[in-house]
């Protein structure tokens, strides 16, 4: 405990006096020692922005928090379990929560399976946001992302601390799936084939903006295998690893590249990239929350940028998107009515 107290102090200290105070962070994962939460947790204690590294999880984050913080970077690596207090210290101080907690998908399922078990870990984690970390910037990883999001936007509603552009569903792995498959199409480096992914983050929700890429030649079947490619790439990686689960180290590496890219925004720099946001685009269709390319900034979410010209097929995709997003919104709302 001594250990632990003397770290926050010199973590407070480093914040108060440094000249680059604004890029020291404190980052919580809530679900830190599941198959993303590990190695996510390792990526963030290498980025030098994250200067205090918070791990919950119900079971294993000590052990968790231990080896990470055998890693040479300077940070402090806290591993909490629920007794004492924990989720209330992980959060306390937290400026980003990455929330990976709930259970994976096995072959078979969709990701609104998952729901009825994730949808009750996700509302009490959302309480426990509103309460001791209320400004914290909250990144949504556990699926079913199109309802989850919405989850945690109605708690934190209904605590009256909901700030539209602090809340995020992570689908950056959607993106980065669709710049590896186009590079695999066209024999590419993928880091050159920047691919705009809007819609959700399940299936038919997914939908990646060819057109926009550079190479809106993609026609005929190689555009619909590429396509469908990127709105089931998750689906292989379910069926390898045949009942362990679902993408972790991709995942991982996603979540890692998205709070970078929101830390870096945090400390001055803008960046620009495709989020699940409670969006404007759709809203007069009673779409509430959409994934379009968003420009982060100190408050957040501060731009959300229209989706631009779009082609034929992929305004159809589009419509089928809007189809099942709306059902999953309205899902995700009903259930904190329903069990607040
Ligand atoms: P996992 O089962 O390996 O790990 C989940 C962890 O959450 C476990 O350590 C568990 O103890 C913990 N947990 C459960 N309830 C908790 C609670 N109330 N508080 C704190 N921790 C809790 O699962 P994995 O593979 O890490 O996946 C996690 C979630 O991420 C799943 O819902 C999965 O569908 C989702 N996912 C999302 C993706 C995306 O693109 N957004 C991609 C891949 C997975």
């Amino acid at each position: 405990m001594v250990l632990i107290a003397r770290s926050s102090f010199f973590n407070a200290q480093r914040r108060a006096f440094s000249s680059s105070a604004a890029t020291a962070y404190k980052v919580a994962v809530l679900g830190a020692a599941g198959g993303i939460g590990q190695p996510l947790s390792l990526l963030l204690k290498l980025n030098d922005k994250v200067t205090d590294l918070a791990l919950y999880d119900l079971r294993g984050a000590p052990g968790v928090a231990a080896d990470v913080s055998h890693v040479p970077a300077n940070s402090t690596v806290t591993g909490y379990l629920p007794a004492d207090g924990g989720l209330e210290k992980a959060l306390t101080g937290a400026d980003v929560v990455v929330i990976p907690a709930g259970i994976p998908r096995k072959p078979g399922m969709t990701r609104d399976d998952l729901f009825n078990t994730n949808a009750s870990i996700v509302r009490d984690l959302a309480k426990a946001v509103g309460d001791y970390a209320p400004k914290a910037f909250t990144l949504i990883i556990s699926n079913p992302v199109n309802s989850t999001v919405p989850i945690v936007s109605e708690v934190l509603k209904s605590k009256g601390v909901y700030d539209p552009k602090r809340l995020f569903g992570v689908t950056t792995l959607d993106v980065l799936r669709a710049s590896r498959f186009i590079s695999q199409v066209k024999g590419t480096k993928p880091e050159d084939e920047p691919v705009t992914v809007v819609g959700g983050h399940s299936g038919v929700t997914i939908v990646p903006l060819i057109s926009q890429s550079n190479h809106p030649d993609i026609s005929g079947e190689t555009l619909d295998a590429l396509t469908n490619r990127i709105q089931f790439g998750g689906d292989e990686v379910v069926k390898a690893k045949d009942g362990a689960g679902s993408a972790t180290l991709s995942m991982a590496q996603a979540a890692a590249r998205f709070t970078n890219s929101l830390l870096t925004s945090l400390s001055g720099t803008p960046v620009t990239e495709p989020t699940f946001v409670d969006s404007p685009l759709f809203k007069s269709e009673g779409i509430e929350f959409f994934a379009s390319k968003v420009t982060l900034g100190p408050s957040g979410a501060e731009t959300i940028h229209e989706l631009g010209a779009v082609s034929e097929y992929e305004e159809k995709l589009i419509e089928a998107c809007k189809v099942d997003l709306k059902k999953n919104i309205a899902k995700g709302v009903a259930f904190v009515e329903q069990n607040p």
